[in-house]
């Protein structure tokens, strides 16, 4: 009714737009899953192709979903109704439901976070030291009204922020969480790598192994660096519908691609050198993160305050990026009209209740065609919608709406962006064909 009227939400400043960018793109990718791609693909010879893939390729998609949301000034599916219509509204519709399944088990994970921050102190130190960690983890995650407890926690937190808004909320939130992340990493790396026989750690994740890197390890590079990066589904394009018009958007979106690769790549000097200096075997995915690493914490001196420590990190990378995930599916409703509490609160309680069958995954849940029903909500998210969604916004930008995009870009010819014809260019051909070949390869069940 208002809508009118109603100024859309800004952010406070250029740098607040960038945290909070960078805090949907830094999350839980970057901590427990680079570092294991990169370990098992091949060490440094992994990091500079996904490096390459990252400022070639990512980049270019996240200026071309900057671009269109700060244009239409709406959310993914209103943006492509205003600056084309057509079918194109279907991208965004993609990107909303993308967003939705991925919340609905991102706030599973977030909620063992958080219980895993607290057990640091009340006795999963103990447990881990006995060479329990395995088991109470498995003990923790098949006992199903806990973990739906604690994903009702994270999924009321991740609505609070939202429901504040984009400056009192998302960015506040941001402004805060970010630097305390870092921070946290930079300790955590000190404490690993100075730990004795840490070299054999950093050996194992940067030597170079070229022989690994098959045409499987460029796809896996690929398609992390899009979950990484938040690509696909509108979320740059929703942060990008508050960016005010005189912000350059491609060094905006550089700076967001470098803290996303140096959080993912950090990650790893906190976590190997640590893993082999106590000779633990290194796990993958949840594995690494609730198994491997408590036992490996446990053998610390001052054990609970590191574990707690690593935990806290997660939890502030998972969150930042949860409510980039709320806001997408949000600001839909918002633009229909929507107040934003009412979006929020609604959206996010349906979003916990899709969660359910994924907080249950563990401990049994039925499967879907086989698949437990967390890997099942991923599976369609990130190797299905996210490429689709990827292809179509290059297409878009790259043949569609190329003039528009390049008025958006340059802020109506007030700046220069160098690389402008390079930009179009990957749009046009080469980001298409990389997303597609990320797409077929990753379809298999
Ligand atoms: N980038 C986040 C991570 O690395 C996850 C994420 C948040 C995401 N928003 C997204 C992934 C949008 C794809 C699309 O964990």
């Amino acid at each position: 009714m208002a809508q009118d009227v109603q100024q859309r939400e800004q952010w406070g400043s250029k740098l607040g737009f960038i945290l909070a960018a960078a805090g949907s793109a830094v999350g839980l990718g970057n901590i427990w899953r680079f570092p294991y791609l990169t370990g098992q693909h091949g060490g440094a010879a992994f990091v500079c192709v996904y490096v390459a893939i990252v400022f070639l390729i990512g980049f270019s998609v996240m200026v071309a979903e900057m671009a269109i949301g700060r244009k239409a000034q709406l959310n993914a599916v209103g943006a492509f109704q205003k600056v084309k219509g057509g079918a194109w509204p279907l991208v965004g519709w993609m990107g909303v439901l993308a967003g939705f399944l991925i919340l609905s088990y991102y706030s599973v994970i977030g909620g063992w976070t958080i219980k895993y921050f607290f057990w640091s102190f009340t006795g999963l130190m103990g447990q881990a030291g006995a060479g329990k960690a395995g088991d109470v983890f498995g003990g923790f995650v098949t006992n199903t009204p806990e973990v739906i407890a604690y994903h009702a926690v994270f999924m009321a937190m991740t609505i609070w922020i939202v429901y504040k808004g984009v400056g009192e909320g998302i960015e506040k939130y941001c402004k805060i969480m970010m630097p305390a992340l870092f921070v946290i990493l930079i300790i955590l790396i000190i404490r690993s790598v100075t730990l004795e026989g840490a070299g054999k750690g950093i050996e194992f994740y940067v030597k170079p192994d070229f022989s690994k890197l098959t045409g499987k390890a460029v796809g896996a590079a690929l398609g992390q660096a899009f979950f990484s990066l938040s690509l696909g589904m509108g979320c740059m394009l929703t942060y990008g519908s508050y960016v005010d018009k005189r912000t350059p958007l491609p060094s905006s979106a550089i700076q967001v691609c470098v803290i996303d690769t140096s959080v993912a790549i950090l990650a790893g000097f906190a976590i190997f050198p640590a893993v082999f200096a106590f000779g633990v075997e290194a796990g993958a995915g949840p594995g690494l993160t609730f198994v491997t690493l408590p036992s490996v914490f446990a053998k610390m001196p001052g054990s609970s305050i590191w574990s707690a420590l690593f935990f806290l990190l997660l939890f502030f990378a998972a969150i930042t990026s949860a409510i980039s995930l709320l806001e997408v599916v949000s600001a839909y409703f918002i633009d229909s009209g929507w107040t934003r509490p009412r979006a929020a609160l609604v959206m996010g309680i349906l979003m916990f209740l899709l969660g359910i069958p994924s907080a249950m995954s563990l401990a049994g849940a039925p499967k879907i065609a086989g698949k437990d029903f967390l890997d099942a909500m991923d599976f369609i998210a990130s190797n299905v919608l996210l490429p689709l969604g990827g292809v179509f916004i290059a297409l878009f930008v790259g043949w569609v709406w190329t003039a528009e995009a390049r008025k958006e870009v340059s802020n109506e010819g007030t700046y220069t962006f160098g690389l402008m014809e390079v930009w179009i260019w990957i749009c046009k051909i080469l980001a298409p064909l990389a997303i597609l070949y990320i797409f077929i390869t990753g379809l298999k069940w």
